[in-house]
């Protein structure tokens, strides 16, 4: 099959939800829809270890777990689709935001009872950022939920989207009678495996009451609601929204099938002077993701790369933008739910899993010419800077390999200042200073305290050489460099950064880096 064709038949998404609406249960149906597992209640240990913090910890160190979730693969109707898994903790946002990427669109999970909910919110707005256009699973309408306008009527104002329900229900909870499909003019009956029947035979089987209710509603629904429009969906104004249960396997299929023929395949990507599309020779990705220690006896790292364009063929040389340094790409990796395999060949959209010794660093582009480089891909400020205190002293050398391995994997910052010998780490969320803490324990046999810094927040920067020359002169005692040797400013307080700044204009301070 040509390049093009390959392309275009990858579905790479993610699913964005908050906690608890039902993510886990739904990934687990769309893997047995794609034939990717073959019982239900594999992929559940995670959502039951992310509610309860030391099981997510235990499991998080089992690395192997993690690994094959973060993302995988599987077809369905002639489409590929790598699903990429999103963590659900609020304090793993950086890692999220991150992971979202590299994906080229979105399914939205919303508890039936709730509505919009905080991370379900802040996760939509990467996705806006991005034009990630979004599918929405409206879920657990097997229990007790709200008016369906009501949901509807929430995401319109709320999100600022225009909402397309693809079907209908009726009644909800003890009452769910299944699904009226609002363009092909049948109804799927609630747990009959989702049986569809005609809209005339369903007129039999619905009490008078239900039907009269879904004739109203179905005319309320078609003069005042969206209809489906494909290219109102690509440009992530609209999103076509099902009425399901998870749990109960129902609407699960419709809403793959929607995404089979419907969510964008890759997108083009921008670099630095062109814009990069699928079908393009050469063969480019970059990398959002990478884990250390998988195999803690290995010190072995994965970088996790998203193919952007060409075909992509096993043991073939990339070069890394910046450093150009040639990788010869020997035992790249393929995830499935259950498995890693060595691929021979891939594509874009696909997610392949490259072993190095560290040399990959997130935000790297990799391309044939070394000459591509992706933008976009930004650090995330770390919003909390703690100074690390080891219980034995002798270990200094030790740690600082430990910590600047650890930020490699781009979820931890870590800052060095130039005055003194502490260590600083900045982190998104404090659960991650939990994990920092037991990670230096179990991997590196390292204790730690981490202990309030001085610092109050960082910032990266930038200027002509003189009037850094001069900055450094007068903030010596704030200066750090981060893991790539980049000057970053600690300041104590918010104050002390405005302060800072009025007196050097022509320093830049920056909340972020991308890398370059
Ligand atoms: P998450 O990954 O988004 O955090 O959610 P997860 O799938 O783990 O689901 C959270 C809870 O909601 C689980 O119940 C799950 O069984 C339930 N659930 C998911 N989808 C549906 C659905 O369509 N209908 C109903 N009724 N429940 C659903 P739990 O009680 O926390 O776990 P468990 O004890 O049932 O295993």
């Amino acid at each position: 099959m040509t390049l093009a064709h390959e392309a275009q038949r990858r579905r790479t998404f993610a699913i964005i939800s908050h906690p608890d609406a039902g993510k886990t249960t739904l990934t687990e149906h769309l893997l047995l829809l794609g034939g990717a597992i073959h019982e239900a209640g594999r992929v559940k240990a995670r959502g039951e270890a992310r509610r309860a913090r030391s099981d997510w910890m235990k499991i998080e160190q089992e690395r192997g777990i993690s690994v094959t979730s973060a993302v995988m693969t599987f077809e369905f109707h002639d489409a590929i689709f790598n699903l990429l898994d999103t963590p659900g903790h609020e304090d793993f946002s950086e890692d999220t935001y991150r992971t979202l990427t590299a994906a080229d669109s979105a399914v939205m999970v919303i508890d039936a009872a709730k509505g919009i909910e905080a991370q379900t919110r802040k996760l939509f707005e990467v996705c806006r950022l991005r034009d990630i256009p979004i599918m929405t699973f409206v879920n657990k309408m097997d229990r007790e939920a709200r008016d369906p306008f009501e949901i509807v009527d929430e995401i319109a104002d709320q999100l600022q989207l225009d909402v397309a329900p693809m079907s209908w229900p009726v009644g909800q909870g003890l009452n769910f009678r299944g699904v009226y499909d609002l363009y092909k003019d049948e109804f799927s009956v609630f747990g009959k495996d989702g049986e569809r029947i005609s809209s005339a035979e369903m007129v039999a089987r619905l009490r008078p009451e239900e039907k009269d209710k879904l004739d109203e509603d179905v005319e309320l629904v078609k003069a005042g609601l969206s209809h489906f429009d494909a290219a109102s969906y690509r440009e992530g104004h609209l999103t076509p929204l099902f009425f399901g249960s998870a749990l109960k396997n129902f609407s699960v299929r419709d809403l793959l099938a929607h995404l089979a023929e419907h969510a964008p395949p890759p997108r083009a990507q921008s670099a630095k002077e062109k814009v990069v599309h699928p079908a393009d020779e050469e063969v480019s990705g970059f990398v959002f993701k990478v884990q250390a220690n998988m195999d803690p006896n290995h010190r072995d790292r994965v970088a996790f790369v998203r193919l952007a364009s060409g075909r992509f063929r096993r043991n073939m040389k990339l070069t890394q933008s910046g450093t150009a340094k040639t990788i010869g790409v020997h035992n790249p990796i393929l995830f499935f739910a259950q498995s890693r395999e060595t691929v021979d060949e891939a594509y874009p959209g696909d997610i392949i899993g490259i072993p190095n010794h560290g040399v990959l660093r997130v935000g790297d582009t990799l391309s044939e010419s070394g000459k591509l480089v992706f933008t976009g891909i930004p650090n995330f400020a770390p919003e909390i800077l703690r100074r690390v205190r080891l219980s034995d002293p002798m270990k200094q050398k030790h740690l600082a390999r430990a910590l600047t391995s650890l930020a490699e994997e781009g979820v931890t910052q870590v800052f060095k200042p130039q005055i003194g010998s502490y260590w600083i780490v900045g982190v998104v969320g404090p659960l991650q200073l939990d994990v920092l803490k037991s990670r230096l324990r179990a991997e590196y046999g390292l204790d730690v305290e981490l202990e309030q810094a001085p610092y109050d927040t960082a910032r990266w920067i930038s200027g002509s050489d003189a009037d850094i020359e001069k900055f450094l002169d007068g903030n010596r005692g704030g200066m750090a460099a981060d893991r790539d040797g980049a000057p970053v400013f600690l300041a104590k307080s918010a104050w002390e950064l405005g302060y800072v700044a009025d007196k050097n204009p022509g320093i830049k301070f920056a909340k972020t880096r991308e890398r370059a």
